[in-house]
Parts: C-alpha cells; sequence; structure tokens
C-alpha cells in the first residue's frame, strides 16, 4: 500500500516537468565510455520512455573505446594532438566500422522499445543519415590531421522535417564533405553544434560523475552559463561545450551520470535533478500567463483544489480567464500563479499558489506584490483576498480583516457561505 502511494505521489510530482517537456527539443550525446557501460541499456529505456511522452530527440553518439578496440586488434596505434586523434587512411576504416557497429547496436535497442510497453506504445521510428556537413581539420603547425575534421554545417531543415514527423534521430560522429570525403568528427562537437542549429531546449551530455562536482565532491545543482570560464576546461569538456552551446542560443544542458540507473529520469522529473544543468537566462521568469499555460496552471493548482484550500476552477473556465493570471515559469515549468479579478472599484487577489517544492523564497510575496502594482496602475481602490487557510500570510503583508458587506456587491453576491472564507483587505491609495 505504501509503496502505491509513494508511486501515485512520484507520478503526480512528475505531471508538471511531463507537461513541460512535451514538444521539446532535447540533444543527447552518448559517448563511447556510456555506450559501452552495463547502465546504457536504462539510458536507451528511459531516452525511449521520453520519445513516448512526445520529446523531440537527437541522439549523438560517440565511439572512441570501440576504435581504439579495432586499433589494437589490429595491432596499430593512434597518434593524438591533445585529446584529437589523428585519423590518417589507415584508421578511417576502423573507425567507420566501429562507429557503423555502435550506431546498428543503439538503433536496435532504441527499436526493442520499453520493457513491458504495449508494442504500439513502443514503436519508435529512428533515422540517420546525412545531416552533417564536415570540413577538414587540415594540417595545423605542420600536423597533418589526415581524416579528422570538425562540423561544416548541419542540414537543420531536414533534421527539423524528421523530428515533426515524429523520427527520433541517432547520428554518428563522422561527417562527408561536399567533395564527398568522410571525416572523424569528435561526437560532442557534433552534438554541440546540432543543439545550437535546432536552438535545441536541451543538450544533455552524460559522463562518469554525478554532473559537475565542486571541491567538497559534491554535485553543483545548476551554474549560470555567465560563471563558467571556458579557457578553463579542454577543448570538448562539458562546461565548455555547455558554455559554447548555451552562449550561441540552446536553453539549458544537462550534465548527468551514465552510471547511475535513472539519473536521466531524476534529473528532468524532479526539482533538483541528480546532475548538473547549465543555464543560459536567469533561471525564472515572471510574466502573464498565455494559453500554453493552462495546463501548467491545472498542475499547480488541482492538488490544492483537492485539498479544499483554493476553490475549484475547471480548465474551460481557466480557458476564459487565463489572461487574468499572472505565473512565475521556471525551466518551462509553472511554479508559481495568481489573478487579479476586477469587481467595481476593487479588485481580487485569487488563486495565489507556489508548487510545494518552490514554497519559502518570496514567490508568492513577488507574485503579490506584481498583482498589486498591476491593481494600483488600472485604478482600484483596494486589493482584497478570501482565504481559508493563509489569513496570517496575508496580514504579515499589511491585509487587514474586513466584513462581507465591505465586499464589492458583485462579488458579495458570489460569497459562498459554506466554504466560510475570511476576507481580506488591502487599500492601494
Ligand atoms: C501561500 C503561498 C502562496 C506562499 O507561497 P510562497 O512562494 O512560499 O511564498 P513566500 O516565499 O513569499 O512566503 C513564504 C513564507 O510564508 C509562510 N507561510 C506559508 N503559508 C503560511 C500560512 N498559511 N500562514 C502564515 N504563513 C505562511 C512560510 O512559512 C514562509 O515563511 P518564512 O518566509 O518566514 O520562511 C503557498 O504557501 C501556497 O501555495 N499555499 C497554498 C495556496 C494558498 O493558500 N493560497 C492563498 C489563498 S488565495
Amino acid at each position: 500500500m505504501n509503496d502505491n502511494h509513494d508511486y501515485i505521489r512520484w507520478f503526480r510530482d512528475a505531471s508538471p516537468y511531463i507537461n513541460a517537456h512535451r514538444g521539446k527539443t532535447f540533444v543527447f550525446h552518448l559517448g563511447g565510455e556510456a555506450v559501452s557501460h552495463p547502465n546504457f541499456q536504462n539510458i536507451i529505456a528511459d531516452i525511449s520512455l521520453l520519445a513516448s511522452l512526445g520529446v523531440r530527440l537527437v541522439l549523438v553518439h560517440g565511439s572512441a573505446p570501440q576504435i581504439n578496440q579495432q586499433i589494437e586488434a589490429k595491432g596499430l596505434a593512434s597518434d593524438y594532438v591533445g585529446e584529437v586523434r589523428i585519423t590518417t587512411p589507415d584508421l578511417l576504416p576502423l573507425v567507420l566500422e566501429a562507429t557503423g557497429k555502435v550506431r546498428a547496436d543503439i538503433e536496435a535497442r532504441l527499436s526493442m522499445g520499453r520493457p513491458g510497453a504495449p508494442q504500439s506504445a513502443s514503436r519508435m521510428t529512428v533515422v540517420s543519415g546525412n545531416f552533417i556537413k564536415a570540413k577538414p581539420l587540415g594540417i595545423v603547425d605542420g600536423v597533418d590531421y589526415h581524416h579528422t575534421g570538425a562540423v561544416r554545417k548541419v542540414n537543420t531543415e531536414a533534421l527539423r522535417q524528421q523530428l515533426d514527423l515524429g523520427a527520433t534521430v541517432l547520428l554518428s560522429h563522422t561527417g562527408v564533405s561536399p567533395s564527398g570525403e568522410i571525416f572523424n568528427v569528435n561526437s560532442a562537437e557534433v552534438a554541440t553544434e546540432i543543439a545550437v542549429a535546432l536552438l535545441a531546449d536541451k543538450l544533455i551530455f552524460f559522463t562518469g560523475e554525478d554532473g559537475i562536482l565542486d571541491d567538497q565532491q559534491q554535485t553543483i545543482n545548476e551554474l549560470p552559463v555567465s560563471e563558467i570560464t571556458p579557457s578553463e576546461f579542454s577543448a570538448y569538456h562539458p562546461l565548455r561545450l555547455a558554455h559554447n552551446a548555451c552562449t550561441r542560443g540552446v536553453d539549458r544542458c544537462q550534465i548527468i551520470s551514465f552510471i547511475t540507473d535513472g539519473a536521466l529520469l531524476e534529473e528532468l522529473f524532479t526539482r533538483d535533478g541528480s546532475g548538473t544543468q547549465v543555464t543560459r537566462t536567469s533561471y525564472e521568469k515572471i510574466r502573464p500567463a498565455t494559453p500554453d499555460d493552462i495546463s501548467g496552471i491545472v498542475d499547480l493548482i488541482a492538488p490544492l483544489e483537492e485539498q479544499g484550500i483554493l476553490v475549484r476552477r475547471s480548465r474551460e473556465l481557466l480557458e476564459s480567464e487565463y489572461d487574468r493570471f499572472t505565473v512565475i515559469e521556471r525551466d518551462g515549468m509553472i511554479v508559481s500563479c495568481a489573478a487579479l479579478y476586477p469587481f467595481e472599484n476593487k479588485a481580487e487577489l485569487a488563486c495565489l499558489a507556489t508548487h510545494p517544492d518552490y514554497r519559502d523564497n518570496d514567490r508568492g510575496e513577488l507574485l503579490m506584490k506584481e498583482i498589486e502594482t498591476q491593481a494600483r496602475r488600472r485604478g482600484f481602490e483596494a486589493l482584497f483576498v478570501l482565504t481559508t487557510h493563509t489569513v496570517h500570510w496575508f496580514r504579515e503583508r499589511g491585509f487587514r480583516q474586513i466584513a462581507l458587506d465591505d465586499l464589492p456587491a458583485s462579488r458579495k453576491s458570489l460569497y459562498n457561505y459554506q466554504r466560510n472564507s475570511r476576507l481580506l483587505e488591502k487599500p492601494l491609495s
């Protein structure tokens, strides 16, 4: 019984995130170490789950360890400049063989769908193709990089078309030049360039740690891009790439573990996540609600309506009255809302709510002040509120108790005697 309750609670808590992620574009970098780790099957199952929830997915895989195996088996060796492998003509066929095998293996696993999901729900279309144009690194400081290249261009239109059709795009880290030459490109660079080209909502890197750790070996949950100095990191370090992606228009980058089972779901569907999130803009926005926010507002207020704390509002009502709401959005999720309803010479502050995970950080007060400012600007004499559970909260913020007769007549006629709400008011003049 308890287990079931935990599950139900978890599912309810996850629902705002499910709504927030639907229709969004996520680009994943699955490095070669991640692909060969025993937890990879779980990662693939969780990625399939995201696809079934309506997330648009591009997966870019690496294959460095798999290429190394091929090279060792042939008794050959690679030369490197820093982190960059020099892909000589001898090595290129081995690179292609290794990447081809890894890609086919991932495609097979994605095609299996989620264990236990009905066939129709788990069927997934996976496409690959020449979405990347590459260019040679050339000869740098006298070193010939041969078939090692960089991304020259992403065929954004073709990628978007596939995503619009509901396909998951799976790409290797090789690209072809317009003259038909094949180049081996760093897979994390490919993922970053694709995320930038698509202006993806998220670029997700898997690493061997639980995200980026601080000096005490604790995971840093959030890192604004302004706090990253890219030159402190090597060329393909996730923080350097995240900085690159976020400064060029990608909203968020996530750096999470490929070792910990469920790290991806925890990162995407819980408040604190499991890894490190690099953010482009300030995390939260306070703004007027739009029709797209209706589901988010429903998710936020429905539990409070069930507990009798807020008056019930149907979805239909919200659809016609969403423009009375102001919301605080955090990472695509509505975490706080409040509404202003005009009644004659006074305005009602209604439906003030903050998601339980995000309380006690002044969001409620910020919204209350915003509604107060709106009411003042529109010339109302006072702001009133009806509440059953939050009298003290309002009192501490300058509201004073009033009688039913002090309400505007048009609001008084709607008063629900059964709810027996307290009435409080703050003069605005
Ligand atoms: C009331 C509510 C909107 C506050 O949201 P919030 O984002 O946490 O707001 P703030 O951070 O500005 O305020 C939090 C403070 O209020 C206090 N507080 C919360 N509920 C309270 C209550 N019922 N009575 C008195 N104080 C309360 C908190 O302990 C916290 O105090 P602190 O700052 O000393 O730690 C939120 O608790 C909520 O959604 N409640 C359920 C819905 C509700 O009652 N809405 C009002 C009816 S319209």
